[in-house]
């Protein structure tokens, strides 16, 4: 079993990064990090190559998640703005390779069947709606299925830091749990 995870923290010691160290406690199998923030992943240039040819014409470490080479993909972001953060929502713009092989390539690319885990960290008083939804497109462009009970929410950070947060503690290891006997 081989999972990726996608960390969109910039705080390298914060509340996602925590719940992202939980997991990988936790978890079975290889484990793969990319940084939204420190790993230079481009932002789509909207060249439009993936129109003609089922691949991007970046390369960089986005790579990683075209390799599709696993089995369960997480997504971990603070919420910023009512959102991903802005690098993560810059990674998703990269996925427009996926939506254009179904538009115009008759699915060249077929991203294998996955499992979908969305961890998210606020610490004001709006709502992480827009983040979810977003999130979720992500999904479904990376063919990856996402339960409700893979959302680890951690939405109070300002008055309870993730680290505190039993709530959010237990669920992440009750993810790591079912995930671990499914292989
Ligand atoms: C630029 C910025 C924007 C933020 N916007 C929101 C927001 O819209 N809603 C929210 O609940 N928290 C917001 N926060 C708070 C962070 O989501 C919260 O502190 C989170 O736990 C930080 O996670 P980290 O420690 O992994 O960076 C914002 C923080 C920053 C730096």
């Amino acid at each position: 079993m081989k999972t990726l995870i996608i960390n969109a923290s910039p705080r390298k010691n914060g509340n996602t990064a925590f719940l992202v160290n939980e997991l990988k406690r936790n978890l079975k199998g290889e484990i793969a990090e990319i940084s939204a923030y420190y790993d230079g992943i481009a932002p789509c240039i909207a060249c439009d190559y993936c129109r003609q040819n089922a691949q991007c014409s970046i390369r960089d470490k986005m790579d990683a998640i075209y390799a599709d080479d696993f089995d369960n993909v997480v997504i971990a972001s603070p919420v910023h703005m009512s959102n991903l953060s802005g690098p993560l929502v810059s990674i998703s713009s990269r996925l427009q390779v996926y939506y254009n092989s179904k538009r115009f390539l008759n699915n060249k690319i077929n991203p294998r069947k996955k499992e979908g885990i969305l961890i998210l960290t606020g610490g004001g008083d709006g709502s992480a709606e827009c983040a979810v939804k977003s999130a979720e497109i992500m999904f479904r462009l990376l063919n990856a299925v996402h339960p409700v009970q893979n959302n680890v929410f951690s939405l109070n950070t300002d008055k309870l830091p993730a680290y505190q947060d039993n709530e959010a503690i237990k669920k992440i290891n009750e993810i790591a749990e079912r995930i671990n006997v499914k292989f």
